[in-house]
C-alpha cells in the first residue's frame, strides 16, 4: 500500500466513522410542568418528607418522559425547580440538596446507587434516561461541602447550586451545570466559576444553562460562538412580562437571533404567570404553549434539525443596522412623548395614519417604521418606541429596544402597559433601527400570547419585515438588542482551553486531508 493510498483510507475512514450513526434531524420533546409545591414552605422539613415531594413530582415527569420515548424522542428537558418549587430559604432547600458529582467521574447512578452517598433522586432520574432509552434533563439541587475556615464557605459549611443534569440513553451522567445568573434566589449560591457546559450526541452539539442566564453574554453567546452548539437546552421557571419578555417571544426571538436550535421548559403555575415552553428552530418556533386556563402540565415535541446554522458565510453577513443607518432618516415626529415599559423610559410616537413611515430616536439609537395596516381599528392605538440605556431599577444590563406596539387604551399614557389583546391586522410592516450591538432578536407577539411562525422574517440588512401576506393581529413588533460589553457588570470569558484545542483538532484535519489531496 502506498503512502497516498493509505492517507486515502485513514481519511475516508475518519470521513465514515465520524458520521457513523449521525442523524440529520431528532425528534426532541419538552415538558411544562405543573409543579407540586411544598405545604408549608416556610419550615424544615425531613431528608424523607422532602424526597417523598419530590417522589410525587418525579412520578409525573416520569409519565411525560415515557410518552416522550414512546414517540421516538432522543432527549426530553424538564424545567428549573420541576422537583420542588422556589420559595426556600437557605435552610429550607437542604434536604432537598444532594451532592453531584463531576460527569468526569463516569457513574451510571442507575447501575451503581451507593457511590456517591446517599442519592437518590440522581438514580431514579438515571434510570428513566436508561430505562426508556432518551437523554434527560433535569434541574436539582446540588450541596458541595466547603471550608469552613474559608471565608467565602456558607456558616452551614455548604455551597448550594440550581443545577442542571444530564443523563443519557445508558442513564450516565453527562452534563452538569451550576446556574450563574440568579434571579431572587437567596437559597442557592453564583459558583465561584462561571461553568461553560456542552456535550456531543448523534444528533449534534448540546449547550445547556438555565432561566435568566439566557438575558447574559455568559455562558449563552459565548456557548453558540465559540463553542459551537447546535441546541440549547434551557429548563426555565419564567414568569412572563408583557410586552417584550414573555417566555414563548423573548425565547422564540433569541432561536432565531443567535441561529441555533432552543429547547424550552417552563414551570407551569398560572398565579405567578408561569407557562410559555417551546421547541424554537433559528427559522421559526417548531411548537409552543402558553395556558393561562388550565392547571394541566403539557409535552411538546416536534422533529428538529441536528445542525441548524446557516454557513458561517451566511451568518457573517448579517448586520442590524446596515439599512436604518444607510436610509434617509423619515422626518422626525414633532409629536416624540416619554413613556415607560416598565421601569424604562422609552421615547414614543404614534401611528396616527393607517399607513407611514415614522423615525423616533433616543440618544444613539434611531428606529424606523414602514408600516400599512389593513384596516384602522378605532378603539386601537399604536406606538413606535425607542429605548436605548441600562435596564430596570438595577440597571445593570444594557439594552437597545425598537418596538411597535398596542397601547392599553386610546389615552397614549398607557403606551407599554400590558396588554393582552387586539384586532388590528397590517398590510405590511418594517422595522430597522441604528443597532450598536450585533446582538438584536426579534419578536412578534399576537393577539392573546400567540406566536406568529412562518409570517415575518429578517432581512441581512436588519429589517424584520412581514410575510406571506397580510399580519395577524399585534401586540407588538420588536428588535430586542443587548448590548453586552455596556452591561455594568460585564466580564467577557475569554477564549477557553477547549476551544483552543477544537481549532487545533479542525486544524490537523484540514492539514491530513490537503495532504492527501495534493498526494493523489
Ligand atoms: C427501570 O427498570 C428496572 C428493571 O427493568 C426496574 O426495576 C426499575 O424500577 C425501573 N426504574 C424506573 C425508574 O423506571
Ligand atoms: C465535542 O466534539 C468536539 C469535536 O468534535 C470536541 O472539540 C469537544 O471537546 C467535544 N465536547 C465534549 C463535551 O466532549
Ligand atoms: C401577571 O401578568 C399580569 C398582566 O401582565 C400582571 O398584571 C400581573 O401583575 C402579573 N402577575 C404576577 C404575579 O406577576
Ligand atoms: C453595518 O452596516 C453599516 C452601514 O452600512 C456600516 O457602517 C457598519 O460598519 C456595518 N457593521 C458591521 C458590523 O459590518
Ligand atoms: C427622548 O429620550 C431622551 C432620553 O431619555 C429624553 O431626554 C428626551 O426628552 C426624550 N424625548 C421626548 C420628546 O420625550
Ligand atoms: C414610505 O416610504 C416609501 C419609500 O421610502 C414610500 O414608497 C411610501 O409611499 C411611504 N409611505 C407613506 C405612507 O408615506
Ligand atoms: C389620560 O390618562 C392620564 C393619566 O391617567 C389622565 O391624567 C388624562 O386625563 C387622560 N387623558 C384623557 C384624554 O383621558
Amino acid at each position: 500500500m502506498t503512502t497516498s493510498s493509505f492517507l486515502t483510507s485513514v481519511a475516508i475512514f475518519t470521513l465514515i466513522t465520524l458520521h457513523v450513526g449521525a442523524l440529520d434531524t431528532f425528534i426532541a420533546a419538552v415538558y411544562e410542568h405543573a409543579v407540586i409545591l411544598p405545604n408549608k414552605m416556610e419550615i424544615t422539613v425531613s431528608q424523607d418528607d422532602a424526597l417523598l415531594l419530590m417522589n410525587k413530582n418525579i412520578d409525573i415527569l416520569e409519565r411525560a418522559i415515557k410518552q416522550a420515548a414512546e414517540q421516538n424522542a432522543r432527549i426530553i428537558v424538564t424545567p428549573e425547580d420541576a422537583l420542588y418549587g422556589w420559595e426556600f430559604t437557605r435552610e429550607t432547600i437542604f434536604p432537598y440538596l444532594e451532592d453531584i458529582p463531576d460527569p468526569q467521574v463516569n457513574w451510571i447512578p442507575c447501575k451503581d446507587p451507593h457511590r456517591f452517598g446517599r442519592t437518590p433522586v440522581q438514580t431514579r432520574l438515571s434510570c428513566l434516561a436508561k430505562n426508556n432509552s432518551i437523554y434527560v434533563l433535569a434541574n436539582i439541587g446540588d450541596k458541595k461541602p466547603c471550608d469552613s475556615h474559608d471565608s467565602a464557605c456558607p456558616s452551614n459549611g455548604y455551597y448550594q447550586y440550581n443545577t442542571n443534569v444530564v443523563y443519557d440513553t445508558e442513564g450516565k451522567l453527562v452534563a452538569r451545570y451550576h446556574k450563574y445568573h440568579l434571579y431572587h434566589e437567596p437559597q442557592f449560591d453564583v459558583p465561584e466559576k462561571l461553568e461553560l457546559v456542552t456535550f456531543n450526541t448523534t444528533f449534534g452539539r448540546f449547550g445547556i444553562f438555565t432561566c435568566f442566564d439566557i438575558l447574559f453574554h455568559d455562558p449563552a453567546v459565548t456557548l453558540v460562538k465559540d463553542f459551537h452548539v447546535d441546541t440549547i437546552l434551557l429548563p426555565t421557571a419564567w414568569m412572563n412580562v408583557l410586552p417584550l419578555l414573555t417566555a414563548i417571544e423573548f425565547h422564540s426571538a433569541w432561536a432565531m437571533g443567535m441561529g441555533v436550535n432552543l429547547l424550552v421548559a417552563n414551570i407551569h403555575h398560572i398565579r405567578k404567570n408561569m407557562t410559555g415552553s417551546g421547541i424554537y428552530a433559528p427559522s421559526s418556533p417548531k411548537v409552543y404553549h402558553y395556558d393561562m386556563e388550565t392547571e394541566l402540565g403539557k409535552l411538546l415535541f416536534s422533529e428538529v434539525d441536528s445542525h441548524p446554522r446557516v454557513s458561517p458565510a451566511d451568518s457573517t453577513t448579517m448586520n442590524w443596522s446596515a439599512y436604518a443607518t444607510a436610509i434617509k432618516p423619515f422626518p422626525v415626529q414633532k409629536n416624540t412623548f416619554g413613556g415607560f415599559i416598565s421601569q424604562d423610559g422609552f421615547n414614543f410616537t404614534e401611528l396616527a395614519e393607517y399607513a407611514g413611515n415614522l423615525t423616533v430616536c433616543q440618544k444613539e439609537l434611531c428606529c424606523h417604521l414602514s408600516y400599512k395596516m389593513l384596516k384602522q381599528e378605532e378603539n386601537e392605538v399604536y406606538v413606535l418606541g425607542a429605548f436605548t440605556g441600562l435596564h430596570g431599577r438595577r440597571r445593570r444590563e444594557y439594552w437597545q429596544v425598537c418596538t411597535m406596539l398596542k397601547c392599553k387604551t386610546t389615552n397614549l399614557t398607557t403606551c407599554g402597559r400590558p396588554v393582552e389583546t387586539a384586532s388590528t391586522r397590517f398590510e405590511m410592516f418594517s422595522l430597522s433601527g441604528t443597532f450598536g450591538t450585533e446582538y438584536v432578536f426579534p419578536e412578534v407577539l399576537l393577539t392573546k400570547i400567540h406566536l406568529s411562525p412562518g409570517k415575518f422574517e429578517v432581512i441581512k440588512d436588519g429589517r424584520l419585515v412581514n410575510k406571506n401576506g397580510p399580519s395577524g393581529p399585534i401586540l407588538t413588533v420588536s428588535l430586542f438588542g443587548r448590548w453586552y460589553t455596556k452591561d455594568s457588570f460585564y466580564k467577557s470569558c475569554g477564549t477557553s482551553n477547549s476551544a483552543v484545542t477544537y481549532l487545533l483538532i479542525s486544524t490537523l484535519l484540514m492539514v491530513v486531508t490537503l495532504q492527501n489531496v495534493v498526494m493523489v
